[in-house]
């Protein structure tokens, strides 16, 4: 068994740490958007920890290091950045969570970083509204010995909303300094890249291709204006390429109704394709809509949020 530590008992911990009221100045004033940076939902919890977007440019990281962050922490399923953020000096840790409640070695890992990390450090998931806020409240909780209901009620006030009930409801039940964080000593330091299960990174790729293939329906089906790369029939085989891929290699065990789901995914997206080569829009679209549907009835079924 790994040896754990106690770092300290709760009150010991409460002891430490400046009460919560002390934290709860005006953030700074936004920095001014570099060229080309596409982050969003840029919220400052306090100002050390600050959350927002998922950063891909590198006038986004550049804007990531002119707001004072060393350490930019990635929830988000797909696989950070690593060696571009190592150029602009920024060091990544990622502790990927779900749009369902934290459970407790999520919460561990949070409230680690809030120890572990020195500076002030940006926390993304993808588009910068649920996940990233939510975890960067509970590091804020961690450090501050603000309650996760505080930490919670600074995104609401900031305008960030309260979409998943399981998701948000465990940041309001949060208390830092309640649970035992095993000795970093023991354990190694917060992972650059976390040990993903194989079916979330899959989900967090098909989730980028359907994304392009959104812009580029609202595009009439030409390639976006801000991703003149993509080819809208090239990108639906990807997508569906995909769906084959992930159930090829990440289902073989999974139960048959979503064996059968992915399956017929994977066919609407061969349907997209054809349709797409024929130019015949029309059918893209009613294509496109029957993809959504399945991804909304798969994961009303069978993703636990
Ligand atoms: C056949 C079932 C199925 C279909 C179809 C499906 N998904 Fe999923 N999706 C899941 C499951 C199950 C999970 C939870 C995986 C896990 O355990 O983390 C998930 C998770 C996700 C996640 C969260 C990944 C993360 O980082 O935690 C995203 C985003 C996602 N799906 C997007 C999509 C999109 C977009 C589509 C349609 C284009 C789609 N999914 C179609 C089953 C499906």
């Amino acid at each position: 068994m790994r040896r754990m530590k106690r770092f300290a008992t709760p009150i010991a911990l409460l002891a430490l740490i400046p009460a919560c009221a002390r934290h709860a100045a005006a953030p700074p004033p936004p920095q001014a958007a570099t060229d080309h940076a596409t982050l969003e939902h840029i919220t400052h919890l306090s100002p050390t920890v600050i959350s927002g977007s998922e950063p891909v440019t590198d006038a986004d990281f550049e804007l990531i290091r002119a707001m004072g962050a060393q350490t930019i922490i990635s929830v988000d399923g797909a696989t950070p950045d690593v060696e571009r953020a190592k150029k602009f000096g920024l060091r990544y840790v990622h502790i990927p969570i779900a749009y369902s409640a934290l459970n407790a070695s999520e919460e561990v890992q949070l409230e680690r970083a809030a120890h572990e990390i020195p500076g002030t450090i940006f926390v993304h998931c993808h588009h910068g509204l649920h996940r990233g806020p939510v975890a960067a409240a509970v590091i804020y909780a961690a450090e501050t010995g603000c309650s996760g209901a505080d930490a919670a009620q600074k995104l609401y006030d900031a305008g960030l909303p309260r979409k998943y009930e399981a998701l948000h409801q465990s940041l309001e039940a949060f208390l830092p300094g309640t649970r035992i964080l095993p000795d970093p000593k023991a354990v190694g330091p917060l992972p650059e890249i976390a040990q993903r299960d194989s079916l979330t990174l899959a989900m967090a790729d098909i989730d980028r291709s359907w994304e392009r293939l959104g812009a580029a329906r609202k595009n009439n089906w030409q390639p976006p204006p801000d991703h003149p790369d993509v080819v809208p029939a090239h990108e639906a085989a990807i997508f569906a390429e995909l769906f084959r891929e992930t159930n090829r290699l990440h289902l073989a065990d999974a139960d048959a109704d979503m064996r059968t789901r992915m399956t017929h995914a994977e066919r609407f997206a061969w349907a997209l394709n054809a349709a797409l080569e024929a130019s015949d829009h029309a059918a893209a679209n009613t294509a496109a809509d029957a993809i959504a549907q399945s991804c909304t009835d798969c994961h009303n079924i069978h993703r636990n949020n």
